[in-house]
Order: structure tokens, then C-alpha cells, then sequence
């Protein structure tokens, strides 16, 4: 289900375009399918939103330039963690949400590829929301982020903290529900020493999902 909804979001990519590439086990199959493209003569760059894709990327011979060099992305392809109607997001299961947000932001196409159990009623009953904080004081952060009624866990991997490709921490942030995205993504932006929350909002063009029964897309 993954791999259609990539394959069907590679179909927007045509030659010349600089291509934001994602992060994830969905967007893989896009970079996959990219590489295929380029080895048969597709003439892309692409920007990548986190070192393991920059490697991915290298590894398939897609040619890169970074968001320096070019300020303008014609087309963006990532996944998510949670899509609801009004295809905003949740993103940064993977912890790359900083750089996938500054790339959507940058993004003149921003195309979400998922499996038919990300899209939701509501966003964050079931997925923690990631955020990016940086370590200096990340305590006193995470009680911060408490006040908003949620409860906070430190990301860790192999019982030590998740490092973000950013040299950050993540704090992932288990609401109830979130009764506004769009003014909790701004608020939790305000408290010092928050980086970037995994709230995608109004950053998205079209959400291509694969299911059992085929692949459609929302637009
Ligand atoms: C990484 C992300 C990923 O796009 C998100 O976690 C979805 O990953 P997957 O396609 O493996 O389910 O936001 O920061």
C-alpha cells in the first residue's frame, strides 16, 4: 500500500524539477522508484529532509543539492504520521521534523504519500506529537509542554535520548485530543528552547493513499 501511493506520487515529477525528498519507510519506495527514473534518464536534484535519506539518495545515484544552494523546491514527496480531512499533519515519527517542515514550507508542491491507517478523524488520539527541543534546559522545556495537558516522554533509542540530525532531543507529547492544531502549533513554537513541533498546517497540496482496495488521493 506504501509502495503505490509512492509510485503514484513519483508520476509528478518531471525533468529539471528539484525534489524535496522525505523521510520513512514510504517515501523510500518514492526514492527507490526515483533512482529507477534517473538510470533511465530523468534529470532531477533532490533535497533531502535527513541524513539516512541524503545516504538513501547517494547510494541510488539521485544527484542532491541542498536548500543553500537552491531556495525553491518544485515538488516535495514525504510521509506522515497522522493526516485528517483538512490534510494537516502529524509528522516526526521518524524525527525529521524540522527539516521536512522547512522543506514543505519551501515547497511549491507538497505531496504526502501514506497507507490508509494514518488518515484519521482527529489528530493526536493515537500518535504521540513529536517535538524538537534542544538539550540545554529540556526539563524545565518538557514542563513547559506539560501545561498544555499532555503528557511528555523523552525519545530514547537503546535507552539512551534520540539524537535529532539537528544534535536535539525529541520530546514526544501524548495528547487526549488536540481541540485547535493550528493554535497549538504556533503556541508550542513560543516556548524557548521548542525547535519545531510535528504539526504540519496547511503545508500540504495533495495526500495519496494506498489501501487495500487501490490508491486515491485528497486534495
Ligand atoms: C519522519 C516522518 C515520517 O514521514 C513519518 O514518520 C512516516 O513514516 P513511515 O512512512 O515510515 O510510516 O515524519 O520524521
Amino acid at each position: 500500500m506504501k509502495k503505490l501511493a509512492a509510485e503514484k506520487a513519483v508520476k509528478h515529477v518531471e525533468n529539471g524539477m528539484i525534489v524535496g525528498l522525505g523521510t520513512g519507510s514510504t517515501t523510500e519506495y518514492a526514492l527507490k522508484e526515483l533512482g529507477r527514473l534517473v538510470a533511465k534518464g530523468l534529470s532531477i536534484k533532490g533535497i533531502p529532509t535527513s541524513l539516512h535519506t541524503r545516504r538513501m539518495a547517494k547510494a541510488l545515484n539521485i544527484p542532491l543539492t541542498n536548500l543553500e544552494e537552491c531556495t525553491e523546491i518544485d515538488i516535495t514527496i514525504d510521509g506522515a504520521d497522522e493526516v485528517d480531512s483538512n490534510l494537516n499533519l502529524i509528522k516526526g515519527g521518524g524525527g525529521a521534523l524540522t527539516r521536512e517542515k522547512i522543506i514543505a514550507y519551501h515547497s511549491k508542491r507538497e505531496i504526502i504519500v501514506v497507507d490508509d491507517s494514518k488518515v484519521v478523524k482527529a489528530l493526536g488520539i493515537d500518535f504521540p506529537l513529536p517535538v524538537e527541543v534542544v538539550k540545554f534546559g529540556w526539563t524545565a522545556t518538557q514542563k513547559s509542554l506539560e501545561e498544555f495537558g499532555c503528557k511528555v516522554s523523552l525519545r530514547t533509542i537503546m535507552n539512551d535520548p534520540f539524537i535529532t540530525d539537528n544534535g536535539n532531543y525529541i520530546l514526544d507529547c501524548d495528547f487526549e485530543h488536540i481541540d485547535d492544531a493550528e493554535q497549538l502549533e504556533s503556541d508550542l513554537n513560543h516556548i524557548p528552547g521548542v525547535v519545531e513541533n510535528g504539526l504540519f498546517i496547511g503545508l500540504v497540496d495533495e495526500v495519496i493513499v494506498g489501501s487495500k482496495q487501490g490508491v486515491k488521493t485528497l486534495e
